[in-house]
């Protein structure tokens, strides 16, 4: 395998919940924020945008709807919102149809270039000596978030990131035999899927078992499974609270 510096923090990142008392400056969160801007964008079309939480009792809030608690203690939190708009003024301004906006594709480029800002932001924020979480819970109640951070019609919360200086360093997680998630030309379930899964299933168990917090029984198998238990009431509302922003999904 080959290595740089880049290649090396990528394939050490693991996922940082406990956090030192120390809040990130206003020079680092405008670093990491152009780091966001550099990502590649959908047609060039910049639509999303970051929102910073900075009020104890926004983030209290959150912590409630995500059902983190730890978020409280991180040393920043953004919101990255999928933001049609922006895009929906520079229409309007100029008298065009702004419809388009409202479809499915441009929903989903508005997701996509947010989920990729937030990659960036986890790699820029590592390299600075940083760590942190990517958050989906925000989702657990969209309606309350959409609230608490007043978006306009045409925007949607995708993903939470907490950051902060990491008070631990959690054990790798390990991941997936290569060659299960990556096949040649086609789509194949690999022939050893069995025993590569049974393998893995070790793998993770001795790092559930062995890791240094929250450690526990539990293999891949087990996960995806109790996964698929999980009760996502919460989230029933989802597609009506993406309508409700304005957005044509059919
Ligand atoms: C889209 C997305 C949503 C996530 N949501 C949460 C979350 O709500 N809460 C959480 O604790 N971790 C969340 N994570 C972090 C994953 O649990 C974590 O990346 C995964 O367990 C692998 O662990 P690692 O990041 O330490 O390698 C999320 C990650 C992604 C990519």
């Amino acid at each position: 395998m080959l290595h740089n510096e880049i290649l090396d923090l990528l394939s050490h990142h693991r996922s940082i919940r406990h956090f030192r008392n120390q809040q990130l400056t206003r020079e680092q969160v405008d670093t990491l924020i152009q780091a966001a801007q550099h990502a590649s964008t959908s047609t060039f079309s910049q639509q999303y945008s970051i929102i910073s939480l900075t009020q104890p009792d926004a983030k209290k809030e959150l912590a409630e709807i995500t059902g983190h608690h730890w978020l409280q203690n991180s040393g920043h939190y953004f919101v990255v919102v999928a933001d049609q708009y922006r895009n929906l003024q520079i229409a309007q301004a100029n008298d065009v149809d702004p419809y388009i906006l409202r479809t499915a594709d441009k929903f989903f480029a508005g997701v996509f270039d947010a989920t990729i800002a937030t990659e960036n932001i986890m790699v820029a924020a590592e390299s600075m000596g940083l760590g942190g979480t990517i958050m989906g819970s925000i989702l657990n109640d969209t309606s309350r978030l959409i609230k608490l951070l007043k978006l306009p019609e045409l925007t949607f919360p995708v993903l939470g990131i907490a950051l902060g200086y990491p008070a631990s360093q959690p054990e790798l997680k390990p991941r997936l035999p290569m060659s299960e998630i990556h096949f040649d030309d086609t789509y194949q379930l690999s022939s050893n899927f069995k025993a590569d899964l049974s393998r893995y299933d070790q793998l993770v168990s001795n790092y559930y078992q062995e890791r240094g917090q929250n450690n526990r029984i539990e293999t891949f198998s087990h996960h995806i499974i109790s996964e698929l238990g999980r009760n996502r009431e919460q989230r029933a509302d989802l597609i009506k609270n993406i309508r409700e922003q304005g957005f044509i999904l059919k």
